[in-house]
């Protein structure tokens, strides 16, 4: 397997398919990863977080060459968890992990930050209080005036977009919602139309919808899942990969290279 710069690769877990791979990778986190994975109180809450970090883990320690330090990861001023820098080395390993409804979104490239964000709807989200809570009044009027049949999945392509974003900048909800804008009608193209202060203008981000491969490698039906990827610039393939290759212990090494 190999990380590029011109590639993003994608994992899909589910933790009740992916079950009885989360005791060894349990076993393999940092002692802090495992503090936070026992002070969960719902069991899915741990298990996708062990999925995700267990999953990482194996991915950076198989890197040829190694990308360590990855004992205890860094963690940027807004918590964003990454590789240290190791001066001198190949491109650097950047990752994003987004959890929701038991399913855990893994996404690696190299060389540039990566934000994603999946979100497995509950039942009772009060839509308007968020719309008016985190984003701007035109983006309020432009959810309201879409057909009554598009404003759920409308909500939550705005949402999971503008989540991958501020993941990808890596300054979380530091960073207003409203501060930049994104398209979220679900007949039209996935785009940053402004871009977030401080990065690259709009045409040089990169946003995916992720949701119909998200769908398609979910354990079970998950018809309102929705999730997006984005990255500061531009020229990336998409590639999703098979879940057990990160289960499964030792199943080959990871190269990281420039594309
Ligand atoms: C962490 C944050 C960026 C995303 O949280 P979230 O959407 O609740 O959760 P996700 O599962 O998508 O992401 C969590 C993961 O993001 C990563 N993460 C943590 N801080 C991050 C940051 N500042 N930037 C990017 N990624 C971050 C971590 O890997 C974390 O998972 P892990 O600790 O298990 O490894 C959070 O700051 C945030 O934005 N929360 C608000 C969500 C919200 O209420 N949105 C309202 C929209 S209507």
């Amino acid at each position: 397997m190999e990380l590029r710069t011109d590639r993003v690769l994608l994992w899909l877990f589910d933790v009740e398919r992916d079950q009885s791979a989360c005791g060894p990778l349990f076993s393999e986190l940092h002692s802090g990863e495992q503090r936070r994975a026992e002070a969960f109180l719902q069991p899915v809450d741990r298990w996708a977080f062990v999925l995700g970090r267990g999953a990482l883990r194996r991915l950076l320690t198989r890197c040829v060459p190694p990308v360590g330090p990855v004992g205890a990861l860094a963690e940027g001023r807004w918590g964003k968890p990454g590789v240290p820098v190791v001066p001198g080395e190949p491109p650097r390993v950047e990752f994003n992990i987004s959890h929701s409804g038991g399913r855990v979104l893994l996404a690696a490239t190299c060389g540039m930050a990566v934000g994603v964000d999946l979100e497995v709807p509950r039942p009772g989200v009060e839509f308007e209080e968020l719309l008016r809570r985190f984003f701007s009044a035109e983006e309020f009027a432009e959810w309201q005036s879409l057909p009554t049949a598009l404003r759920t999945a409308g909500f939550y392509h705005l949402w999971t977009r503008k989540e991958a974003v501020v993941k990808a900048v890596g300054r979380g909800l530091s960073l207003p919602l409203a501060s930049f804008q994104v398209t979220f009608d679900p007949r039209g193209a996935c785009r940053v139309v402004v871009a977030p202060p401080e990065t690259p203008s709009a045409w040089d981000w990169t946003l995916c919808d992720l949701t119909e491969g998200v769908r398609q490698r979910s354990a079970f039906e998950a018809p309102l899942a929705r999730a997006a990827l984005a990255l500061p610039g531009r020229g990336f393939e998409l590639e999703w990969r098979p879940a057990e290759e990160l289960l499964v212990p030792s199943l080959g090494k990871v190269t990281p290279r420039p594309g």
